[in-house]
């Protein structure tokens, strides 16, 4: 945190460097503001009418002057470009280890998913210096994630995943808008990003006890009756789902797909978009049945498997 955090109120490690560029930018615009505004204000008084001014033409021309502010500006603007796509770069690029937190957006409310099977509406918790990655799509229209004091913002789209990341550096409260205008109460779809202590946080999240989103969705795995062909008493051949998290899947049209949280919605969803090489088409779609939120606690369940498959290979 800096002296400009203080005075701007920014409270995210990225929020430096953005206001960094932000009055980089605003400083070099404003320079060359006032350099032609000094210039119009000179040649005005200068050649007013009736003033004496000599009105003929220069004859002279000085290629090395005229390179010299054609490159200098240039390579200015340019410099800006190199520093604004390595910086938007860093912002795009996801964290590994991140503390992964899903969103549901609809009108007009944001809905909050965490691992460990709190849910939160318009509010999100989060421990001050740890990383946060959010997953997020919405159940109906275009909304828009904004949190000003951590300098992100991000889309958020029905039918796709987005994903937005932040490492949150004070504990406080910070506003949360939706920047999309999406209906009669857009204005009104806000909430709060709340910053805790890890101590704090560790307190909160220990309250209430709730089951995790992947018990949750081992629930709904069997209430959905999706056990019924993918469990291991099934009659109906469909593929195994134990271990096919983030590995590759072969395609019935013979290419491959890495099986994502993208892959696994679209699945539950849009079932004969992309069949498993080898099985038929057959799965009915989920798409009046299921919403968003428990779409997402299917996939952290069918994500477990993969982790439960992984520890035991580890243990050989
Ligand atoms: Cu949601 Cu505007």
């Amino acid at each position: 945190m800096s002296g400009l955090d203080g005075l701007l109120g920014g409270a995210s490690r990225m929020a430096d460097d953005v206001d960094a560029l932000f009055f980089a930018m605003v400083a070099l615009c404003g320079f060359v503001l006032l350099g032609i505004s000094a210039a119009l204000l000179f040649f005005s008084v200068r050649y007013r009418r009736g003033s004496g001014a000599s009105r003929r033409g220069g004859t002279s021309k000085n290629l090395r002057v005229e390179l010299v502010w054609t490159a200098i500006p240039a390579l200015l603007f340019l410099g800006i470009f190199a520093w604004s796509i390595t910086l938007f770069a860093q912002i795009r690029t996801m964290p590994q280890d991140a503390k992964t937190v899903y969103v549901v957006a609809k009108q007009w409310m944001w809905k909050v998913q965490h691992a460990d099977g709190h849910r939160e509406v318009n509010q999100l918790h989060v421990p001050a210096g740890k990383t946060v990655l959010l997953t997020m799509t919405s159940q109906d229209v275009i909304h828009s994630f904004f949190v000003p004091a951590f300098r992100v913002k991000q889309d958020v789209l029905p039918g796709r995943y987005t994903q937005l990341w932040f490492t949150p550096e004070q504990t406080g409260e910070y506003h949360l808008f939706c920047a999309e205008f999406c209906g009669t109460d857009h204005s009104r779809m806000t909430g709060r990003i709340v910053v805790l202590s890890p101590q704090d946080y560790l307190a909160w999240a220990g309250s209430g006890g709730a089951t995790s989103l992947a018990q949750r969705g081992e629930r709904l795995f069997r209430q959905h009756g999706c056990s019924g062909c993918h469990g291991e008493l099934a009659t109906v051949r469909a593929p195994e789902l134990a271990g096919i998290y983030g590995k590759a899947i072969a395609l019935a049209d013979g290419s491959s797909v890495i099986a994502d949280e993208r892959y696994i919605r679209d699945s539950i969803l849009l079932p004969s978009r992309q069949i498993a090489a080898g099985y038929a088409d057959i799965m009915p779609t989920y798409q009046d049945r299921i919403d968003e939120e428990d779409v997402i606690a299917l996939t952290a369940y069918i994500r477990s498997l993969s982790a439960e498959e992984d520890a035991a290979d580890e243990r050989g």
